[in-house]
């Protein structure tokens, strides 16, 4: 075991059984990249500010770009007994340059240290997620843009309620998935802020130019209180929160998607590419891609419960609890990033049954309000509109007909103000096309929309 680096004021080794259940290693290893982009910008700065020579920050700076590479090619593993990714890092560098690496922590600690790799982990993770959820939303506008005139029932209580399109349905994802895309885009406006600097709390005497290291970092700003600088994860918190809810529309698509695909809808069918068989029934084919999206939903919701429970009872300012704040992050991180990308597939090959939701638009009574708004342009109150349309569907189900295959007679059974021009009121076509409003279903209402994105 090699020594500790803090090992200065205590008098026995650490116990095996602490050091295994103490060590992050296993899991914040893979911030290697940005603990050392940050190692780099923080030394070139102590060398401007006259803190350290500037030939020792070049020596630092060669020294971690050599690890950085050996680790990348699989020439370093992490095969080690070191505490953390920054121990590992600053024992190897000073295992290869000597004293100039013993000069890295200068003004530093590993409380304001893990906070920056976090954030500048996590940035990067955030704009691979916002565009895989881009090319979702993309996706979804495409396949909307070829069905402004394909039909379907609209539900309420999953009943059929008013016809709609296949268009005006995708589109109300397309609104919730902008909408988590600019949650995205705020949370990381707020991750994208160094806390380098904060030291382990109470700020550092070196005259660090911190604004530089984090412009050098490609970061907005830096934090305003060394406390907080080291002592919050909200903005992980933050990005877990706009996961959940990202996670919660692709649930409900995909629940959705699991009921259309199946033989009781067929609304759509889904690839064979992204569906899955039985073991034992040989007619089977699941839409696992859906039930698994659905499934990790409850995943997503665990961590971001977990990092609001790891949080909520701890004084100011860092403690090892937060250690636990990396691995609900990261399988956030990677839940969505699997997510996203079969699911997208998924969307990008099913097939549409436009016959399939169209028939099943004209059977299920959807223009019943539509009757009933006809009779009130004859002059009748809606109240009374209402209950004239709901006898004639009751008078459909007991002769197991629909409205539109209804003569002219039987219509005026229940009201004479019925004519002819009954037949085109009431078709889907009408009904859609007349809901002009502004997030209606209507194509025209819809095409502009959809251009306009
Ligand atoms: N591995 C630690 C973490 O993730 C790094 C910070 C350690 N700081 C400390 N004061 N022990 O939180």
């Amino acid at each position: 075991m090699a020594k500790k680096m803090w090992a200065g004021r205590f008098e026995k080794a650490t116990d095996e059984a602490v050091n295994d259940f103490n060590s992050s290693l296993p899991f914040d290893c893979r911030m290697y990249k940005q603990d050392i982009e940050g190692s780099v910008a923080h030394s070139q700065m102590l060398a401007k500010q006259g803190i350290i020579s500037q030939e020792d920050a070049d020596k630092i700076r060669e020294g971690l770009l050599s690890i950085m590479e050996d680790i990348d090619t699989g020439k370093l593993t992490f095969d080690s007994d070191a505490e953390d990714i920054h121990m590992f890092i600053e024992e190897e560098l000073t295992n290869r340059i000597g004293d100039a690496g013993k000069r890295l922590h200068t003004g530093r600690s590993r409380n304001d240290q893990v906070a920056l790799d976090q954030r500048l982990y996590a940035i990067d993770e955030a704009y691979e997620i916002m565009s895989l959820v881009g090319e979702l939303r993309d996706t979804l506008i495409d396949i909307a843009k070829d069905n402004l005139e394909t039909y379907m029932p609209g539900y309420t209580h999953l009943q059929r309620a008013q016809p709609i399109t296949f268009a005006h349905y995708l589109s109300a994802y397309i609104e919730m998935f902008g909408r988590d895309m600019s949650r995205l885009e705020e949370a990381i406006s707020r991750t994208n802020i160094s806390p380098l600097g904060s030291g382990a709390l109470a700020g550092t005497t070196y005259p660090l130019d911190r604004e530089s290291v984090a412009d050098e970092l490609g970061m907005d700003g830096v934090t305003k209180n060394s406390l907080d600088g080291v002592a919050d994860r909200d903005w992980a918190i933050e990005i877990s929160s706009f996961a959940s809810i990202l996670m919660m529309h692709l649930s409900r698509l995909s629940e959705e998607i699991i009921l259309y695909s199946s033989q009781e809808f067929k609304f759509i069918e889904l690839d064979d590419a992204y569906s899955t068989g039985s073991s034992m029934m040989p007619q089977k084919k699941n839409p696992d891609v859906a039930e698994l999206t659905r499934g990790k939903t409850g995943r997503v919701y665990g961590d971001l419960i977990s990092l609001l429970v790891i949080m909520k009872g701890l004084p100011l300012t860092y403690n090892k609890d937060m250690q636990e704040v990396q691995e609900a992050l990261f399988d956030v991180i990677d839940t969505l990033k699997g997510v996203l990308v079969p699911f997208t597939g998924m969307i990008k090959t099913m097939k549409i049954r436009k016959d399939n939701m169209e028939a099943a638009a004209l059977g299920g009574f959807t223009n019943a309000t539509d009757l009933a708004d006809y009779l009130v342009r004859k002059g009748i109150p809606f109240r009374s509109t209402h209950e004239i349309s709901g006898k004639l569907v009751h008078y459909c189900i007991e002769n197991n007909t629909s409205l539109l295959d209804l003569k002219l007679e039987e219509f005026k059974k229940f009201s004479d103000l019925i004519e002819e021009d009954v037949y085109d009121a009431i078709s889907l076509k009408t009904c859609v096309e007349k809901r002009l409003v502004t997030g209606g279903p209507s194509p025209e209402a819809m095409k502009e929309y959809l251009n306009g994105l």
